[in-house]
């Protein structure tokens, strides 16, 4: 076990979340199928859309804005645009001027809709640094819509001649009892000339407006736009579900990946165990049933272990638990055990899950004394041991009489560290397979009684919480584990580096003569 640096919880590492690219997109691929889901929905509304929705037409018809000469502002009391306004404000009046109550009913009156509708269907807008004011109108066809543009155009000029007209009809009569009573001269000249001028626009009408550029009916429809509808909807689609995805992973209370592991503490991944398939779903796998990446994993494992072997007088031990139930201690244990066992190392497996005790259901052994026995005082540790049928005669078994809950006190008796200190002097390597430290503390003086202690996290089994509690418990208990064994590595199944076959594995193994490993 290595020495508590720091604090002594300084192996865990505060939860941050670091993001890169890398992981963001690992992420997604865990869950793509709702990115796929979500892209294949959003895509179908917006085809549905496509095919069901109104077609809108847009056309355009341009009205250019004259303004007038009027420096002696003869012409105010008309309402017309002139030279001496803010160009600005010109082209906003004209704007208002086109886009008259006035004009949609002169429209309204010769088709069968409201001036409201009407309005609604028109917009006018100036041409950004001309003198151009572009009235649109739309429309469920090309014609309609060209039609409209046009009449409306019109319409609102027809209305300001006629608003012009009424203006002059009023201020007309006044103007001339005026002439009539001024003396020949300049002021009257003066006048003349504006009663000329009146009446020359009460014939023409409003000189500012002139339309320069009739709609034509447009080629294409506004909307819906296929290619941009389902454009839309795929980016839509992707947004959900990537979001769903991400949603869905801080809510996942599960160890996933290995980052996960990464990020919250520092310690190794001393090995990573491929996901095993069709293996028994009961009991842990022994060793026959691996393939040849689980038995890399755990000569890995083997092999980084190994050195706490040199630093101490006498044999090693290790203890492997996890988290919760179900996450490959057992496994681990084994197949760490036979590991060892082939390289010519006596190993005692010691089977400390007194509540689920599962080694020798895996092996198809069963004891009537075992380690029970022993802690009890009622049998010696020499007697209880079995040769394991795997490990070349070098593995020695010292297996859990079925107990339940009873026996689980056993562990925190001082017999409990008397049996670890005797399996150490009987044996080159002790491995103590323990119950989940996180759901049940049983084994906890065994844990602090160790030399390495190594944690099995099975992904998608293993919960982020009982994880983060199997670490503070260890961390109160003086305990820094050696790393971590990942269990259900995905991509890890492949064929390993110079061997493909697991049984290849076993049988090159130096072959001994069975000895007893007490
Ligand atoms: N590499 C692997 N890939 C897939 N499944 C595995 C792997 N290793 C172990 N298993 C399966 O996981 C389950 C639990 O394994 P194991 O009994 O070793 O875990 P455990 O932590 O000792 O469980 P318990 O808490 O019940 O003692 C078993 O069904 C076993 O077959
Ligand atoms: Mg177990």
């Amino acid at each position: 076990m290595r020495e508590i640096t720091e604090s002594p919880a300084g192996w865990i590492e505060p939860p941050s979340e670091q993001q890169s690219l890398r992981r963001f997109l690992e992420t997604i691929r865990e869950r793509i199928w709702i990115v796929v889901v979500s892209v294949m929905i959003t895509t179908a509304a917006a085809g549905l859309y496509v095919a069901t929705a109104d077609s809108v037409y847009e056309a355009e018809t341009q009205i250019q804005v004259v303004p007038i000469d009027d420096p002696d502002g003869r012409l105010s009391s008309l309402g017309l645009i002139n030279n001496s306004s803010d160009p600005l404000r010109a082209i906003e009046t004209s704007v208002a001027l086109i886009t008259s109550r006035g004009a949609a009913e002169r429209v309204a009156a010769e088709t069968d809709r409201s001036p409201d509708s009407i309005l609604r269907d028109i917009s006018a807008e100036p041409i950004a640094e001309s003198d151009v004011v572009s009235l649109t109108a739309s429309a469920p066809t090309a014609v309609g819509a060209a039609d409209l543009a046009n009449s409306f155009a019109k319409a609102a000029l027809r209305e300001r001649a006629s608003t012009l007209r009424e203006t002059i009809d009023t201020e007309l009569p006044a103007l001339e009892a005026r002439l009539r009573e001024l003396p020949p001269g300049v002021a009257r000249d003066t006048l003349a000339a504006q009663i000329a001028q009146f009446e020359a626009l009460r014939v023409s009408g409003d000189p500012t407006l002139r339309i320069i550029d009739p709609a034509v009916p447009p080629g294409s429809a506004v909307s819906p736009r296929p290619l941009l509808s389902i454009l839309a909807g795929i980016f839509a689609g992707l947004v959900l579900g990537v979001g769903a995805v991400f949603a869905l992973r801080m809510l996942d209370p599960l160890i996933r990946r290995e980052d996960q592991v990464r990020v919250r503490y520092r310690l190794p991944i001393l090995a990573r165990v491929p996901q095993e398939r069709g293996g028994p779903r009961d009991r842990p796998l022994v060793w026959s049933n691996l393939v040849g990446g689980s038995i890399e994993a755990y000569r890995t494992l083997r092999a980084v272990l190994a050195g706490s072997a040199t630093r101490n007088s006498r044999a090693p031990s290790i203890l492997i638990s996890s988290p919760g139930p179900g996450e490959g201690k057992t496994t681990s244990a084994i197949s760490l055990a036979a590991s060892l066992a082939l390289t010519e190392k006596r190993v005692i497996l010691i089977e400390a899950d007194l509540r689920r005790p599962t080694i020798g259901k895996a092996f198809n052994i069963s004891v009537n004394r075992g380690i029970i026995s022993v802690l009890a005082g009622e049998a010696k540790l020499e007697d209880c041991l079995v040769t394991s049928p795997i490990g070349e005669g070098h593995l020695g078994l010292l297996l859990a009489e079925e107990s339940g809950a009873a026996g689980a006190e056993l562990l925190a008796l001082p017999t409990a560290l008397e049996l670890l200190d005797q399996a150490t002097k009987m044996a080159d390597v002790v491995v103590v397979d323990s119950p989940p430290l996180a759901t049940v503390v049983d084994a906890l003086p065994l844990a602090r009684a160790v030399d390495e202690v190594v944690i099995a996290i099975k992904l998608g089994t293993s919960r982020i919480d009982r994880t983060q509690e199997l670490a503070e418990l260890l961390a109160e208990s003086g305990i820094t584990p050696s790393g971590f064994v990942l269990i259900g590595v995905p991509g890890h199944s492949e064929p390993y580096y110079g061997d493909p076959s697991s049984q290849q594995v076993v049988e090159m193994q130096p072959s001994r003569p069975a000895t007893s490993a007490g």
